[in-house]
């Protein structure tokens, strides 16, 4: 098993990968919380494949397990769901020490993360991710959010998980279009910072366990530097300025790591045509992209793009902070204006 320390200032956890880790979610909970009762989230497609070894186990370590079965997609981070979240831990009386165990993807980690941050002020939760995606980045570093009908993550929080427990067995089940989505992240962090991980990704032979734990320890040093995403941690959003506005526009049929591929290769083109970075290495990342199977282009123009930009709420006024590649493994955080900011996207194309 592989072990990567978090230490956020608000919180420190264990990430544990590694293959067979399902059955010891029951000691690992009982070891890291002082809970009683689990609520165990999982989406309807996940529930079925591990939500039963996931009970047994939590109750062979002597807790209370309760299932809570939710849809799958975006369109679960809403208020309903989490009003019904919130409605069945008051109804089954958790209190405070009582725990969540979120099974699944981001969308499952992300509703119940927020959950667990708001009811009774915060309780205990466990991330265990079951999607690459989830497993690289949303279960990691706290960000925790469900959406508004006006933008996506509209409300959340910051609030740690008291473990991540990554069975990477869990990824053989995952479609093989939700699976190229999770290497977009991937692809982010070598493009981010690690030119060695770029070029085993090229190599096309990465040993998956390895991958996410390279993932998760660079996800970790960030967060550990800047918890609340107000300097550092802006990095783990290339590829995502563009990406949530093309996300946003397909009204959600693009999946988000798709978004960001197309996000990356756009921050690319422009990033070359500004003279920020090689042409070879903006071939380099396009080249990866398309290898592993994502897509890299939009038929959204530019105008219909930055509109939606102009839109988010957390984009609106002020300066943005655009991650531009200057080479493989080493990118900048540009602010720019409204103006500037249609500059980079007509690039982008
Ligand atoms: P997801 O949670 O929607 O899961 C993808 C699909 O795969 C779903 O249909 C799910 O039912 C299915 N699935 C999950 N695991 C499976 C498995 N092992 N076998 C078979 N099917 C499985 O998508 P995702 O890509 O994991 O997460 C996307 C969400 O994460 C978005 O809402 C995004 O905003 C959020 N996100 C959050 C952060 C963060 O830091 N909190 C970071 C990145 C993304
Ligand atoms: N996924 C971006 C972040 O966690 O900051």
């Amino acid at each position: 098993m592989r072990c990567v320390p978090v230490n956020a200032p608000s919180g420190q956890y264990q990430v544990k990968i590694g293959a067979g880790l399902l059955p010891s979610v029951g000691r690992e909970v009982t070891a890291c919380t002082k809970a009683r009762r689990c609520a165990v989230v999982a989406g309807e497609n996940v529930f079925p494949l591990y939500g039963e070894t996931v009970l047994e186990s939590l109750r062979s370590a002597g807790l209370e397990a309760m299932p809570m079965v939710i849809p799958a997609g975006e369109q679960t981070k809403c208020l309903q769901r989490y009003g019904e979240l919130l409605t069945f831990l008051a109804e089954n009386r958790f209190t405070r020490s009582d725990c969540i165990v979120a099974l699944g993807g981001g969308v499952t980690g992300d509703l119940s993360g927020f959950t667990a941050a708001t009811y009774q002020r915060g309780i205990p939760y466990v991330q265990v991710p079951t999607t690459l995606l989830a497993a690289v980045d949303s279960s990691v570093g706290g960000k925790t959010a469900i959406d508004l009908p006006q933008g996506k993550n509209q409300v959340g929080a910051f609030y740690q998980p008291a473990l991540v427990l990554c069975d990477t067995d869990t990824l053989s089940t995952l479609p093989e279009r939700e699976l190229k989505a999770g290497y977009a992240e991937v692809i982010k962090y070598a493009v981010l910072g690690d030119p060695a991980l770029f070029k085993t990704l090229q190599r096309g032979n990465a040993d998956l366990p390895a991958v996410i734990e390279t993932c998760v320890r660079c996800k970790a040093d960030i967060v550990a530097e800047d918890e609340q995403d107000l300097g550092r941690r802006r990095l783990l959003n290339l590829g995502h300025t563009f990406g949530h506005a093309v996300e946003s526009r397909s009204a959600y049929s693009l999946l988000h790591g798709e978004a960001v591929a197309i996000g990356m290769a756009m921050i690319c083109r422009a990033a070359e045509k500004n003279g920020m970075l090689s042409a070879s290495d903006r071939d380099a990342v396009i080249s990866l992209l398309h290898a592993t199977g994502l897509p890299t282009e939009t038929d959204f123009s530019a105008v219909e793009l930055y509109d939606t930009l102009l839109l988010d709420k957390k984009y609106s006024g002020g300066k943005l902070h655009l991650i531009v590649p200057c080479a493989i493994g080493e990118c900048r955080i540009v602010p720019v204006s409204p103006d500037e900011l249609r500059g980079w996207l007509e690039k982008g194309f």
